[in-house]
């Protein structure tokens, strides 16, 4: 079987990494892929833009792929499953209509709200002066989002009115998120602990992933700007078995079924981000596809194939699929460049990735990094590394990949200490 990965982060490495793993794949091609994806083990990178849909629709008929995986969400919004799909390719990934999940924050509020799911009350805005006005009677904390896409980087928690009005100022009139930023939802904040639920879906059955924790924060202690993810780990503690099993009935059924209503057949992986106080599970987002670093962790756990499970997503039929997860927890340590989610430089050279992974049960999965034409591994984007470790326990797996993290050098280099460390409070 011949696969094709689009994307060059974390998540898409971590994707190539699991799909050669598996006796049935005999090439995965990754569009354009990184450092890491370039010399994976049947892995072959291809020059080809992640949103270059024309391109990747060609490459994809001329080299006769039998499954295509999409890792971000820019190419599904603009409807890479539909052209695929009808060229008669089977493609792993929402169609157009069913990104808008992510997409539009609007949009999924309004799905949401139809499909009774717990979610933080909101208003929508177009411009700046209604949008501050009602931040500044509201009062804090507040959450002001960009509607479209942003990286993940559209999000402010505001503990102060003050910095609610510099984040709409930032959307609106210096034009931060560019087109995403031409509406804006203002969420009442929801206080608690997040979490992430990920699942197969073919639009009838899901298939959940194990939950996992992402830490969006660039500071230790959840301090400073949201950035696309900092480190996750995996089992996440405040998610408990029941909880999980409500989550699956109260939330992800009923999404994709308010979906179906509405004639968009989901397929693919369904992202909920979820707020936990006590028992009270509310959703903070839908995203379209796997979390980036949460699908590092995820899939280090998964010990049966994966590809048997997307095909059976795409073909409609994922009601027959299994997945058979290990209890080994999992924890990935995302190592960036000084400066990122703000500005940062790119073209310092790694060193120590080979000792790093030489380690039992580390695996270091590659985001922004590229080779030079001399063969030196460089820096080339803001999440530079994700340092992934497995163990019989999580407090070993948090030892253990920040063990490989000291092994790891560039200019600049920035992580969080503290991956991992709210699961060992009190739930
Ligand atoms: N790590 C959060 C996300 O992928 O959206």
């Amino acid at each position: 079987m011949k696969v094709l990965v689009i994307g060059s982060g974390g998540r898409e490495h971590a994707i190539a990494w699991k799909l050669a793993g598996e006796s049935s794949v005999e090439k995965v091609f990754v569009a354009p892929g990184n450092g890491g994806t370039a010399a994976e083990n049947k892995c072959v990178n291809v020059d080809i833009k992640y949103n270059d849909i024309p391109a990747l629709l060609d490459f994809a008929k001329n080299n006769r792929i039998d499954l295509t995986v999409v890792g971000p969400e820019e190419p599904l919004s603009k409807g890479i499953a539909d052209e695929f799909e009808k060229a008669g390719l089977a493609v792993f990934g929402p169609s157009k209509a069913g990104a808008e999940i992510e997409a539009s924050k609007a949009f999924a509020k309004d799905v949401m709200k139809a499909a009774g799911i717990p979610t933080a009350n909101y208003m929508k805005f177009t411009d700046f002066e209604t949008a501050k006005a009602y931040v500044e009677e509201k009062g804090a904390p507040i959450v002001v989002k960009a509607d479209g896409l942003a990286a993940g980087k559209g999000v402010t928690v505001a503990q102060t009115a003050e910095e609610a009005v510099t984040a709409l100022k930032e959307i609106f009139i210096d034009g931060l998120f560019g087109e995403s930023g031409s509406s804006v939802v203002i969420e009442d904040f929801m206080a608690g602990e997040e979490a992430t639920y990920l699942a197969l879906t073919d639009g009838k059955t899901i298939l959940p992933l194990v939950i996992s924790q992402d830490h969006k924060a660039v500071y230790d202690g959840d301090k400073g700007p949201n950035t696309g993810g900092m480190g996750a780990y995996t089992p996440a503690p405040v998610i408990k078995d029941d909880m999980f099993r409500r989550v699956t009935e109260e939330i992800a059924y009923p999404m994709i079924r308010e979906l179906a209503k509405r004639k968009i057949i989901y397929k693919g992986i369904i992202y909920a981000g979820l707020m936990i106080n006590g028992s009270d599970i509310k959703v903070v987002e839908f995203n379209c596809r796997f979390g980036d670093p949460e699908c590092q962790v995820v899939l280090s756990r998964i010990k049966s194939g994966l590809t048997d499970a997307f095909k059976a997503a795409t073909e409609g039929n994922l009601e027959k699929a299994r997945l058979e997860t290990s209890d080994d927890p999992a924890v990935c340590v995302v190592l960036t460049s000084g400066g990122y989610p703000k500005s940062y430089k790119n073209g310092y050279e790694i060193t120590g990735i080979e000792q790093a992974d030489k380690i039992e049960g580390i695996k270091v999965f590659h985001a922004g990094t590229k080779y030079s034409e001399d063969g030196r591994l460089l820096t080339s984007g803001g999440r530079v590394l994700c340092v992934t470790a497995t163990a019989k326990d999580l407090k070993t797996a948090v030892d253990k990949a920040y063990g490989a993290c000291n092994l790891i050098r560039f200019e600049n280099m920035h992580y969080r200490r503290d991956i991992a460390a709210k699961a060992f409070k009190k739930h």
